[in-house]
């Protein structure tokens, strides 16, 4: 058996293109002693990764040259030298973008395909869902009859946010780009508005359109895009508000630019905080949010969103969908 790997060329500038990557045709990797050798069937693609590609610290090293991509997975055990794992089983965890995945068996975790599909491991039981839960409730602390406001609220993590808030009694307004998306937050997801930050560009627009859905402030911002809508949300915070920093993909592609909202004295005068986490470390607590959202997906009070792509080697094309507003739902591809 052959593997496919995309490998690290180049560190980009800009939105990475194909000149980034390598794709090759390689032998199947040989699992060692405590290693499983994993047919890959569906890998997840994150906005986080345009990080991972840049030289420097962050919350994890970067990729390195000529390393193969680091991705989440799903798949099939096809031979295991770790006594945890059968040839069948189904597991996930960081399996890379390639066909043929060797890791530790001690970093994989079991995935049941009776209860959702791999794809679905990957979305709202996986790292996104993981990431809307504890983003929410913990560092959030959303509670009933608040107002709660979600960017890329049509997204992944976005898209859950907006159900999860409106399943614990709040007001749930999302942004996202074009009247496609919205319908879907409202329609599919049911917040009760949606703003199209497209059809308001600009700071005053957006604010304007936004202040009309949430008359009494906004107790909870859920922001995964920074820039301009984080700036237009946090000119209309509710007293005691809490900003939860998930992501800022508006500048995934240009971190040298970023710059912060200049209205951070708001959160003087509303008596607000601004947190930032990162969801690995709930890593221990998954569970009790898995046991919501399994619950939702089982009575159908909770939609799962999927945009599943085919083929390995269109991974340098699909990627940007994530920074150009391409994707519906969670973005994976199956290799
Ligand atoms: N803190 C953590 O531990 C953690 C963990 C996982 C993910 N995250 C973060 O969560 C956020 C959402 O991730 P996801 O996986 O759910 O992705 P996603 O929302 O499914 O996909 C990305 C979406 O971002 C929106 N977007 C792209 N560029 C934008 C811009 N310039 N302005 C406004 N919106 C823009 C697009 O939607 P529109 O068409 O609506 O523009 C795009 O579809 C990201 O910031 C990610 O880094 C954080």
């Amino acid at each position: 058996m052959r593997n496919l790997t995309v490998r690290l060329a180049r560190r980009p500038t800009g939105m990475p293109g194909p000149e980034t990557w390598s794709i090759a045709d390689e032998p199947a990797p040989e699992p060692a002693e405590g290693e499983v050798l994993v047919e890959v069937k569906a890998i997840s693609l994150d906005p986080a990764m345009r990080g991972w590609l840049n030289e420097g610290k962050s919350y994890i090293p970067p990729v390195g040259i000529g390393e193969v991509m680091r991705a989440s997975g799903a798949g099939v055990v096809l031979h295991s030298r770790d006594p945890r794992w059968q040839p069948g089983d189904t597991v996930m965890g960081g399996l890379g973008v390639q066909r043929l995945a060797c890791v530790r068996g001690q970093d994989l975790e079991a995935i049941d395909l009776a209860i959702a599909p791999f794809e679905r491991w990957l979305g709202v039981l996986g790292i996104p869902g993981m990431t809307a839960w504890f983003g929410l409730f913990e560092v959030g602390a959303a509670k009933e009859g608040e107002t709660v406001v979600v960017s890329s609220a049509a997204g992944a993590v976005g898209g859950l946010v907006v159900q999860l808030a409106k399943r614990h009694g709040c007001r749930v307004v999302g942004i996202a780009g074009g009247p496609q998306k919205c319908r879907l937050v409202t329609e599919t997801f049911g917040a009760d508005a949606c703003i199209d930050y497209r059809a308001h560009a600009g700071l005053g627009p957006l604010r304007q359109a936004l202040a009309a859905e949430v008359p009494g402030g906004v107790h909870v911002y859920f922001d995964n895009v920074g820039g301009e809508i984080l700036e237009a949300v946090m000119s209309l915070l509710a007293r005691r508000a809490r900003v939860v920093i998930c992501g800022a993909i508006s500048g995934y592609n240009d971190f040298a630019n970023i710059r912060g909202p200049r209205n951070y004295l708001n959160l003087l005068i509303q008596r607000a905080r601004m947190e930032g986490f990162v969801v690995f470390d709930y890593a221990a607590r998954y569970g009790e949010a898995r046991a919501e959202i399994v619950k939702g997906l089982a009575d159908g009070s909770i939609t799962a969103r999927e945009d599943v792509r085919d083929g390995l080697d269109s991974f340098p094309d699909v990627l940007p969908l994530l920074y150009t507003g391409g994707n519906f739902g969670k973005l994976v591809l199956r290799p």
